[in-house]
Protein backbone atom coordinates (compact mmCIF):
# COMPACT_ATOMS: atom_id res chain seq x y z
CA UNK A 1 0.00 0.00 0.00
CA UNK A 2 1.42 3.01 -1.22
CA UNK A 3 -0.31 6.35 1.43
CA UNK A 4 -0.79 9.76 -0.06
CA UNK A 5 -1.46 12.96 1.63
CA UNK A 6 -3.43 15.90 -0.01
CA UNK A 7 -2.80 19.62 0.36
CA UNK A 8 -5.74 21.71 -1.27
CA UNK A 9 -9.05 20.14 -0.94
CA UNK A 10 -10.82 22.30 -4.31
CA UNK A 11 -11.68 21.86 -7.58
CA UNK A 12 -8.73 19.48 -8.01
CA UNK A 13 -8.50 18.46 -4.72
CA UNK A 14 -11.81 17.08 -4.74
CA UNK A 15 -11.58 15.87 -8.54
CA UNK A 16 -8.31 13.88 -7.19
CA UNK A 17 -10.22 12.10 -4.06
CA UNK A 18 -13.38 11.44 -5.63
CA UNK A 19 -11.57 9.40 -8.60
CA UNK A 20 -9.56 7.37 -5.92
CA UNK A 21 -12.31 6.11 -4.15
CA UNK A 22 -14.40 5.52 -7.22
CA UNK A 23 -12.18 4.36 -8.94
CA UNK A 24 -10.63 2.10 -6.12
CA UNK A 25 -11.55 -1.35 -7.42
CA UNK A 26 -9.65 -0.75 -10.79
CA UNK A 27 -6.59 0.79 -9.62
CA UNK A 28 -6.20 -1.64 -7.42
CA UNK A 29 -6.89 -4.47 -10.24
CA UNK A 30 -4.36 -2.95 -12.45
CA UNK A 31 -1.78 -1.90 -9.67
CA UNK A 32 -2.06 -5.05 -7.14
CA UNK A 33 -1.75 -2.93 -4.47
CA UNK A 34 -4.23 0.34 -2.69
CA UNK A 35 -3.71 4.30 -2.73
CA UNK A 36 -4.30 5.41 0.79
CA UNK A 37 -5.48 8.71 1.23
CA UNK A 38 -3.69 9.21 4.73
CA UNK A 39 -4.50 12.99 5.36
CA UNK A 40 -5.79 15.37 3.17
CA UNK A 41 -4.96 19.32 4.41
CA UNK A 42 -7.12 22.57 3.49
CA UNK A 43 -7.73 26.00 5.33
CA UNK A 44 -11.37 25.44 6.42
CA UNK A 45 -11.80 22.07 7.87
CA UNK A 46 -16.05 22.39 8.09
CA UNK A 47 -16.14 23.32 4.59
CA UNK A 48 -19.15 21.51 2.42
CA UNK A 49 -17.41 19.79 -0.42
CA UNK A 50 -19.70 17.74 -1.47
CA UNK A 51 -18.04 14.45 -1.23
CA UNK A 52 -17.96 12.59 2.01
CA UNK A 53 -14.88 11.12 3.21
CA UNK A 54 -13.46 8.81 6.26
CA UNK A 55 -13.74 10.56 9.68
CA UNK A 56 -10.36 12.72 10.98
CA UNK A 57 -9.25 12.36 7.37
CA UNK A 58 -8.79 16.17 7.04
CA UNK A 59 -6.94 18.47 8.93
CA UNK A 60 -5.64 22.09 8.66
CA UNK A 61 -2.03 21.37 9.55
CA UNK A 62 -0.22 20.81 6.26
CA UNK A 63 3.00 20.56 8.36
CA UNK A 64 1.40 17.30 10.37
CA UNK A 65 1.28 16.12 6.59
CA UNK A 66 4.27 17.09 5.10
CA UNK A 67 6.53 15.96 8.05
CA UNK A 68 4.52 12.17 8.23
CA UNK A 69 6.60 9.49 8.14
CA UNK A 70 4.32 7.39 6.75
CA UNK A 71 3.93 9.22 3.73
CA UNK A 72 5.26 8.31 0.41
CA UNK A 73 3.72 11.06 -1.85
CA UNK A 74 2.52 14.76 -1.39
CA UNK A 75 0.13 15.93 -3.59
CA UNK A 76 0.24 20.14 -3.94
CA UNK A 77 -3.22 21.26 -4.72
CA UNK A 78 -3.53 24.80 -3.53
CA UNK A 79 -2.05 26.90 -6.29
CA UNK A 80 0.32 29.60 -6.05
CA UNK A 81 3.57 30.10 -5.45
CA UNK A 82 3.22 30.40 -1.40
CA UNK A 83 3.27 28.80 0.91
CA UNK A 84 2.93 25.88 -2.13
CA UNK A 85 6.62 26.01 -3.00
CA UNK A 86 7.28 25.90 0.89
CA UNK A 87 5.27 23.05 1.18
CA UNK A 88 6.79 21.35 -1.76
CA UNK A 89 10.21 21.77 -0.67
CA UNK A 90 9.63 20.61 2.64
CA UNK A 91 8.23 16.85 1.18
CA UNK A 92 11.01 16.84 -1.09
CA UNK A 93 13.74 17.85 1.66
CA UNK A 94 11.65 15.13 3.62
CA UNK A 95 12.51 12.16 1.11
CA UNK A 96 8.46 12.37 0.33
CA UNK A 97 7.95 12.12 -3.75
CA UNK A 98 5.43 15.30 -5.15
CA UNK A 99 2.93 15.43 -7.64
CA UNK A 100 1.65 19.19 -8.42
CA UNK A 101 -1.20 20.47 -10.49
CA UNK A 102 0.70 24.18 -10.02
CA UNK A 103 1.91 25.20 -13.33
CA UNK A 104 2.30 29.01 -12.15
CA UNK A 105 4.77 27.67 -9.41
CA UNK A 106 6.21 25.06 -11.68
CA UNK A 107 7.00 28.24 -14.64
CA UNK A 108 8.83 30.14 -12.57
CA UNK A 109 10.08 28.09 -9.80
CA UNK A 110 10.37 24.74 -10.94
CA UNK A 111 14.15 24.82 -12.34
CA UNK A 112 14.39 24.91 -8.53
CA UNK A 113 11.81 22.52 -7.25
CA UNK A 114 13.48 19.90 -10.17
CA UNK A 115 17.04 20.61 -8.85
CA UNK A 116 16.16 19.40 -5.31
CA UNK A 117 13.74 16.93 -6.21
CA UNK A 118 16.96 15.27 -8.31
CA UNK A 119 19.45 15.92 -5.18
CA UNK A 120 16.86 14.27 -2.96
CA UNK A 121 16.03 11.72 -5.69
CA UNK A 122 12.54 11.87 -5.38
CA UNK A 123 10.02 12.28 -7.97
CA UNK A 124 8.07 14.93 -8.94
CA UNK A 125 5.02 14.11 -11.12
CA UNK A 126 3.23 17.25 -13.12
CA UNK A 127 1.00 15.65 -15.42
CA UNK A 128 -2.07 18.02 -13.83
CA UNK A 129 -0.23 21.26 -14.80
CA UNK A 130 -0.73 21.43 -18.67
CA UNK A 131 -3.89 20.59 -20.48
CA UNK A 132 -6.17 18.69 -18.12
CA UNK A 133 -6.74 14.99 -18.56
CA UNK A 134 -4.64 15.42 -21.77
CA UNK A 135 -1.58 13.35 -20.73
CA UNK A 136 0.47 15.46 -22.70
CA UNK A 137 3.71 15.08 -20.19
CA UNK A 138 3.81 11.75 -20.57
CA UNK A 139 3.11 11.69 -24.47
CA UNK A 140 5.98 14.54 -24.79
CA UNK A 141 8.76 12.82 -22.32
CA UNK A 142 7.77 8.96 -23.49
CA UNK A 143 5.48 8.94 -26.12
CA UNK A 144 7.57 11.49 -28.40
CA UNK A 145 10.83 10.83 -26.63
CA UNK A 146 12.31 9.60 -30.34
CA UNK A 147 11.54 12.86 -31.71
CA UNK A 148 13.31 16.04 -32.43
CA UNK A 149 9.96 18.73 -32.10
CA UNK A 150 9.68 20.96 -34.85
CA UNK A 151 6.73 22.87 -33.63
CA UNK A 152 3.81 22.71 -31.16
CA UNK A 153 0.63 24.52 -31.28
CA UNK A 154 -2.03 24.60 -28.12
CA UNK A 155 -4.98 25.74 -27.02
CA UNK A 156 -4.00 25.02 -23.53
CA UNK A 157 -6.18 27.73 -21.33
CA UNK A 158 -9.81 26.05 -21.33
CA UNK A 159 -11.40 29.48 -19.74
CA UNK A 160 -9.96 31.46 -22.32
CA UNK A 161 -11.08 29.09 -25.29
CA UNK A 162 -14.83 28.75 -23.23
CA UNK A 163 -15.44 32.47 -23.59
CA UNK A 164 -13.85 32.85 -27.18
CA UNK A 165 -16.34 30.19 -27.98
CA UNK A 166 -19.00 31.70 -26.21
CA UNK A 167 -18.11 34.98 -28.02
CA UNK A 168 -18.16 33.29 -31.55
CA UNK A 169 -21.00 31.25 -31.31
CA UNK A 170 -23.54 32.48 -29.10
CA UNK A 171 -22.48 36.23 -29.25
CA UNK A 172 -22.23 36.25 -25.58
CA UNK A 173 -20.60 39.36 -23.82
CA UNK A 174 -16.98 38.85 -22.56
CA UNK A 175 -17.65 39.17 -19.26
CA UNK A 176 -20.46 36.91 -19.02
CA UNK A 177 -18.46 34.04 -20.59
CA UNK A 178 -15.82 34.78 -18.05
CA UNK A 179 -18.38 34.44 -15.20
CA UNK A 180 -20.12 31.53 -16.41
CA UNK A 181 -16.28 29.73 -17.27
CA UNK A 182 -15.91 30.62 -12.86
CA UNK A 183 -19.07 29.19 -12.26
CA UNK A 184 -18.08 25.59 -13.95
CA UNK A 185 -14.67 25.80 -11.81
CA UNK A 186 -12.58 26.05 -15.16
CA UNK A 187 -10.87 29.83 -13.95
CA UNK A 188 -7.69 30.26 -11.80
CA UNK A 189 -8.83 31.93 -8.17
CA UNK A 190 -7.41 35.01 -10.15
CA UNK A 191 -8.99 34.95 -13.48
CA UNK A 192 -6.13 37.98 -14.74
CA UNK A 193 -3.94 34.45 -15.10
CA UNK A 194 -6.29 33.14 -17.91
CA UNK A 195 -7.49 35.87 -19.90
CA UNK A 196 -4.02 37.31 -20.15
CA UNK A 197 -2.25 34.26 -21.77
CA UNK A 198 -0.24 33.87 -18.80
CA UNK A 199 -1.61 30.69 -17.63
CA UNK A 200 -0.92 29.63 -21.23
CA UNK A 201 2.58 30.89 -21.36
CA UNK A 202 3.34 29.25 -17.93
CA UNK A 203 2.21 25.85 -19.46
CA UNK A 204 4.08 26.36 -23.08
CA UNK A 205 6.90 27.41 -20.59
CA UNK A 206 6.64 23.53 -19.15
CA UNK A 207 5.67 22.23 -22.34
CA UNK A 208 8.84 23.85 -23.95
CA UNK A 209 11.43 22.41 -20.81
CA UNK A 210 10.37 18.82 -22.17
CA UNK A 211 10.67 19.27 -25.57
CA UNK A 212 13.58 21.38 -26.11
CA UNK A 213 15.61 20.09 -22.86
CA UNK A 214 15.78 23.93 -21.82
CA UNK A 215 15.79 25.35 -18.48
CA UNK A 216 12.36 26.22 -17.70
CA UNK A 217 11.97 29.34 -20.27
CA UNK A 218 8.68 31.32 -18.61
CA UNK A 219 10.60 34.81 -18.86
CA UNK A 220 11.29 34.72 -22.56
CA UNK A 221 7.62 33.52 -23.76
CA UNK A 222 6.21 36.33 -25.80
CA UNK A 223 2.17 36.92 -23.54
CA UNK A 224 -0.27 38.44 -25.22
CA UNK A 225 -3.79 37.45 -23.68
CA UNK A 226 -7.89 37.47 -24.65
CA UNK A 227 -9.51 40.61 -23.26
CA UNK A 228 -8.83 43.00 -26.16
CA UNK A 229 -10.49 40.69 -28.78
CA UNK A 230 -14.00 42.37 -29.45
CA UNK A 231 -17.16 41.09 -30.99
CA UNK A 232 -16.73 42.64 -34.18
CA UNK A 233 -12.49 41.16 -34.92
CA UNK A 234 -14.48 37.79 -34.02
CA UNK A 235 -17.34 38.25 -36.51
CA UNK A 236 -14.59 39.43 -39.03
CA UNK A 237 -12.53 36.70 -38.78
CA UNK A 238 -15.62 34.35 -39.74
CA UNK A 239 -16.33 36.33 -42.48
CA UNK A 240 -12.54 35.84 -43.56
CA UNK A 241 -12.77 32.17 -42.97
CA UNK A 242 -11.21 31.94 -39.50
CA UNK A 243 -11.26 31.39 -36.06
CA UNK A 244 -10.25 33.17 -33.31
CA UNK A 245 -8.25 31.33 -30.56
CA UNK A 246 -5.26 31.73 -28.01
CA UNK A 247 -2.57 29.97 -29.01
CA UNK A 248 0.45 29.04 -27.42
CA UNK A 249 3.52 28.44 -30.17
CA UNK A 250 6.65 26.80 -30.07
CA UNK A 251 8.76 26.70 -33.17
CA UNK A 252 12.50 25.70 -33.66
CA UNK A 253 14.65 26.37 -36.61
CA UNK A 254 18.29 26.63 -37.07
CA UNK A 255 18.54 25.67 -33.30
CA UNK A 256 16.52 29.41 -32.59
CA UNK A 257 13.24 28.80 -31.05
CA UNK A 258 9.74 30.88 -30.64
CA UNK A 259 7.81 30.59 -27.63
CA UNK A 260 4.42 32.79 -28.04
CA UNK A 261 1.38 33.09 -26.46
CA UNK A 262 -1.41 35.16 -28.08
CA UNK A 263 -4.60 35.55 -29.99
CA UNK A 264 -4.01 34.29 -33.91
CA UNK A 265 -6.95 33.36 -36.67
CA UNK A 266 -6.92 29.71 -37.23
CA UNK A 267 -8.21 28.71 -40.74
CA UNK A 268 -11.68 27.61 -40.16
CA UNK A 269 -10.99 24.07 -41.52
CA UNK A 270 -8.04 23.32 -39.66
CA UNK A 271 -8.68 20.08 -36.67
CA UNK A 272 -7.42 22.88 -34.04
CA UNK A 273 -9.78 25.72 -35.09
CA UNK A 274 -12.33 23.15 -34.32
CA UNK A 275 -11.79 23.29 -30.71
CA UNK A 276 -14.49 24.45 -28.95
CA UNK A 277 -15.59 25.11 -25.08
CA UNK A 278 -13.05 24.37 -22.32
CA UNK A 279 -11.26 21.69 -24.41
CA UNK A 280 -8.29 21.80 -25.14
CA UNK A 281 -5.96 20.72 -28.01
CA UNK A 282 -2.35 20.49 -28.97
CA UNK A 283 -0.32 19.66 -32.07
CA UNK A 284 2.98 18.50 -31.98
CA UNK A 285 5.25 17.50 -35.38
CA UNK A 286 8.05 15.55 -34.58
CA UNK A 287 10.32 15.01 -36.99
CA UNK A 288 9.37 10.99 -37.00
CA UNK A 289 5.91 11.23 -36.23
CA UNK A 290 5.24 14.13 -38.51
CA UNK A 291 1.65 15.68 -37.41
CA UNK A 292 -0.10 14.39 -34.49
CA UNK A 293 -2.98 16.05 -32.44
CA UNK A 294 -3.93 15.63 -28.92
CA UNK A 295 -7.20 16.34 -27.53
CA UNK A 296 -9.77 16.73 -24.71
CA UNK A 297 -10.76 18.69 -21.33
CA UNK A 298 -8.29 21.15 -20.52
CA UNK A 299 -10.09 21.92 -16.70
CA UNK A 300 -12.13 21.05 -14.30
CA UNK A 301 -12.20 18.89 -11.12
CA UNK A 302 -12.65 14.96 -12.75
CA UNK A 303 -10.19 15.53 -16.30
CA UNK A 304 -7.46 17.19 -14.08
CA UNK A 305 -8.13 14.89 -10.97
CA UNK A 306 -7.64 11.84 -13.74
CA UNK A 307 -4.20 13.50 -14.71
CA UNK A 308 -3.03 13.59 -10.96
CA UNK A 309 -3.99 10.50 -10.17
CA UNK A 310 -1.87 9.18 -13.28
CA UNK A 311 1.11 10.93 -11.49
CA UNK A 312 0.05 9.00 -7.42
CA UNK A 313 0.12 5.86 -10.16
CA UNK A 314 3.37 6.27 -11.97
CA UNK A 315 5.43 7.12 -8.80
CA UNK A 316 3.31 4.14 -6.69
CA UNK A 317 4.54 2.20 -9.85
CA UNK A 318 8.36 2.95 -9.41
CA UNK A 319 7.88 3.26 -5.62
CA UNK A 320 6.44 -0.78 -5.50
CA UNK A 321 9.62 -1.79 -8.24
CA UNK A 322 12.12 0.20 -6.55
CA UNK A 323 12.85 2.30 -9.43
CA UNK A 324 12.42 5.70 -8.62
CA UNK A 325 14.26 8.26 -10.92
CA UNK A 326 13.62 5.39 -14.25
CA UNK A 327 12.29 8.56 -16.57
CA UNK A 328 14.39 11.42 -15.54
CA UNK A 329 12.70 15.15 -15.05
CA UNK A 330 16.24 17.03 -16.06
CA UNK A 331 17.81 16.12 -19.35
CA UNK A 332 21.03 14.62 -19.38
CA UNK A 333 22.57 17.00 -20.67
CA UNK A 334 21.15 20.85 -21.13
CA UNK A 335 20.98 22.18 -24.63
CA UNK A 336 22.09 25.63 -25.57
CA UNK A 337 19.07 27.06 -28.09
CA UNK A 338 18.02 30.22 -28.45
CA UNK A 339 15.32 32.13 -27.83
CA UNK A 340 14.08 34.57 -31.02
CA UNK A 341 13.09 37.76 -29.98
CA UNK A 342 9.57 38.86 -30.68
CA UNK A 343 10.87 41.52 -33.22
CA UNK A 344 12.05 38.84 -35.73
CA UNK A 345 9.35 36.38 -35.77
CA UNK A 346 7.71 36.41 -38.88
CA UNK A 347 4.05 36.13 -39.08
CA UNK A 348 0.49 36.69 -41.23
CA UNK A 349 -1.63 39.47 -39.97
CA UNK A 350 -5.24 40.91 -39.72
CA UNK A 351 -5.33 44.28 -39.06
CA UNK A 352 -8.55 46.57 -38.22
CA UNK A 353 -8.24 49.78 -39.03
CA UNK A 354 -10.66 52.59 -37.63
CA UNK A 355 -10.25 54.87 -40.49
CA UNK A 356 -12.48 57.65 -42.38
CA UNK A 357 -14.42 56.97 -45.13
CA UNK A 358 -12.81 59.03 -47.74
CA UNK A 359 -10.85 58.43 -50.55
CA UNK A 360 -7.26 58.08 -50.25
CA UNK A 361 -7.09 56.74 -47.55
CA UNK A 362 -6.48 53.20 -48.11
CA UNK A 363 -3.38 54.41 -50.43
CA UNK A 364 -2.06 56.53 -47.32
CA UNK A 365 -2.42 53.04 -45.15
CA UNK A 366 -1.07 50.55 -47.93
CA UNK A 367 2.01 52.97 -48.69
CA UNK A 368 2.96 53.06 -45.24
CA UNK A 369 2.44 49.18 -44.98
CA UNK A 370 4.60 48.99 -48.43
CA UNK A 371 7.41 51.43 -46.52
CA UNK A 372 7.80 48.63 -44.07
CA UNK A 373 7.29 45.84 -46.54
CA UNK A 374 4.36 44.41 -45.54
CA UNK A 375 2.39 43.24 -48.27
CA UNK A 376 -1.55 43.13 -48.26
CA UNK A 377 -3.47 39.81 -49.28
CA UNK A 378 -7.34 41.20 -49.28
CA UNK A 379 -9.01 43.66 -47.94
CA UNK A 380 -12.59 44.44 -47.29
CA UNK A 381 -14.15 47.70 -45.89
CA UNK A 382 -17.48 47.65 -44.10
CA UNK A 383 -20.48 50.08 -44.54
CA UNK A 384 -20.29 53.20 -46.23
CA UNK A 385 -20.22 56.27 -43.68
CA UNK A 386 -19.08 58.86 -46.03
CA UNK A 387 -16.68 61.39 -43.76
CA UNK A 388 -17.28 59.20 -40.81
CA UNK A 389 -14.35 55.94 -39.35
CA UNK A 390 -15.26 52.52 -40.73
CA UNK A 391 -13.42 49.35 -40.35
CA UNK A 392 -10.91 49.14 -42.66
CA UNK A 393 -10.07 45.35 -42.87
CA UNK A 394 -6.62 44.16 -43.87
CA UNK A 395 -4.75 40.49 -43.93
CA UNK A 396 -1.28 40.63 -44.99
CA UNK A 397 1.39 38.01 -46.53
CA UNK A 398 3.97 37.03 -44.01
CA UNK A 399 5.69 39.92 -42.43
CA UNK A 400 8.50 40.77 -39.63
CA UNK A 401 6.54 41.37 -36.25
CA UNK A 402 8.94 44.63 -35.65
CA UNK A 403 7.94 46.11 -39.17
CA UNK A 404 4.15 45.47 -38.07
CA UNK A 405 4.88 47.42 -35.13
CA UNK A 406 6.62 50.29 -36.57
CA UNK A 407 3.87 50.87 -39.60
CA UNK A 408 1.25 50.47 -36.85
CA UNK A 409 2.02 53.29 -35.07
CA UNK A 410 3.03 55.07 -37.80
CA UNK A 411 -0.30 54.23 -39.25
CA UNK A 412 -1.74 55.50 -35.85
CA UNK A 413 -0.81 59.14 -36.05
CA UNK A 414 -2.49 59.41 -39.49
CA UNK A 415 -5.54 62.15 -39.29
CA UNK A 416 -7.69 59.73 -40.82
CA UNK A 417 -7.29 57.03 -38.61
CA UNK A 418 -9.54 57.47 -35.83
CA UNK A 419 -8.77 54.98 -33.09
CA UNK A 420 -5.68 52.57 -32.36
CA UNK A 421 -5.22 49.58 -35.25
CA UNK A 422 -5.97 46.67 -33.76
CA UNK A 423 -4.38 43.79 -34.84
CA UNK A 424 -3.87 39.76 -34.48
CA UNK A 425 -1.33 37.08 -35.40
CA UNK A 426 -2.51 34.48 -38.65
CA UNK A 427 -1.32 30.82 -38.98
CA UNK A 428 -1.76 28.25 -41.09
CA UNK A 429 -2.07 28.67 -44.62
CA UNK A 430 0.21 30.74 -46.68
CA UNK A 431 -2.28 31.60 -49.35
CA UNK A 432 -4.09 34.34 -47.58
P1 LIG B 1 -9.33 25.82 -5.62
O1 LIG B 1 -9.26 27.24 -5.26
O2 LIG B 1 -10.61 25.23 -6.03
O3 LIG B 1 -8.78 24.94 -4.41
C1 LIG B 1 -7.66 25.29 -3.65
C2 LIG B 1 -7.70 24.52 -2.36
O4 LIG B 1 -6.49 24.76 -1.67
C3 LIG B 1 -8.84 24.90 -1.43
O5 LIG B 1 -9.39 23.72 -0.90
C4 LIG B 1 -8.17 25.71 -0.34
O6 LIG B 1 -8.69 25.54 0.95
C5 LIG B 1 -6.79 25.07 -0.31
N1 LIG B 1 -5.77 25.97 0.19
C6 LIG B 1 -5.41 27.17 -0.27
N2 LIG B 1 -4.39 27.68 0.45
C7 LIG B 1 -4.11 26.76 1.39
C8 LIG B 1 -3.16 26.70 2.44
N3 LIG B 1 -2.29 27.68 2.65
N4 LIG B 1 -3.15 25.61 3.22
C9 LIG B 1 -4.03 24.60 3.01
N5 LIG B 1 -4.95 24.60 2.03
C10 LIG B 1 -4.98 25.67 1.23
O7 LIG B 1 -8.22 25.61 -6.74
P2 LIG B 1 -8.17 24.50 -7.88
O8 LIG B 1 -8.48 23.18 -7.31
O9 LIG B 1 -8.93 24.97 -9.05
O10 LIG B 1 -6.64 24.58 -8.32
C11 LIG B 1 -5.63 23.95 -7.57
C12 LIG B 1 -4.37 23.89 -8.42
O11 LIG B 1 -4.62 23.14 -9.59
C13 LIG B 1 -3.87 25.25 -8.89
O12 LIG B 1 -2.47 25.22 -8.97
C14 LIG B 1 -4.46 25.34 -10.30
O13 LIG B 1 -3.71 26.20 -11.13
C15 LIG B 1 -4.32 23.91 -10.74
N6 LIG B 1 -5.19 23.48 -11.82
C16 LIG B 1 -6.54 23.75 -11.76
C17 LIG B 1 -7.37 23.29 -12.74
C18 LIG B 1 -8.84 23.53 -12.72
O14 LIG B 1 -9.52 23.14 -13.69
N7 LIG B 1 -9.39 24.13 -11.70
C19 LIG B 1 -6.84 22.50 -13.87
C20 LIG B 1 -5.41 22.28 -13.82
C21 LIG B 1 -4.64 22.76 -12.81
P3 LIG B 1 -10.17 25.90 1.45
O15 LIG B 1 -11.13 25.36 0.43
O16 LIG B 1 -10.25 25.15 2.73
O17 LIG B 1 -10.22 27.37 1.58
N1 LIG C 1 -7.54 27.90 -15.52
C1 LIG C 1 -7.03 26.81 -16.28
C2 LIG C 1 -7.73 26.81 -17.63
C3 LIG C 1 -7.25 25.52 -15.57
O1 LIG C 1 -8.75 27.48 -17.78
O2 LIG C 1 -7.22 26.14 -18.53
C4 LIG C 1 -6.60 24.35 -16.25
O3 LIG C 1 -5.21 24.44 -16.20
Amino acid sequence: MINIGIIGFGTVGTGTVRILYENRDVLRERLGFDINIKKIATRDVNKERGITVPEGLITADVNALVNDPDIHIVVELIGGIHPAKDFILSAISNGKHVVTANKALLATEGNEIFEAAYKAGVEVGFEASVAGGIPIIKIIREGLIANRIHALYGIINGTSNYILTKMTEEHVEFSDALKEAQQMGYAEADPGLDIEGIDSAHKLAILAFLSYGMPIPYKDIYVEGISGIATQDIEFASELGYKVKLLAIAKESNNEIELRVHPTMLPNDYLIAKVEGAFNAIYVEGDATGSTLYYGRGAGDMPTGSAVVSDIVSIARDIAKNATGRVPLLPMTERDIKIKKMDDVLSRYYFRFSALDRPGVLSKISGILGNYNISIASVIQKGRRIGEAVPLVVLTHQAKERDVRHAIKEIDLLQVVMDKTVFIHVEGREDV
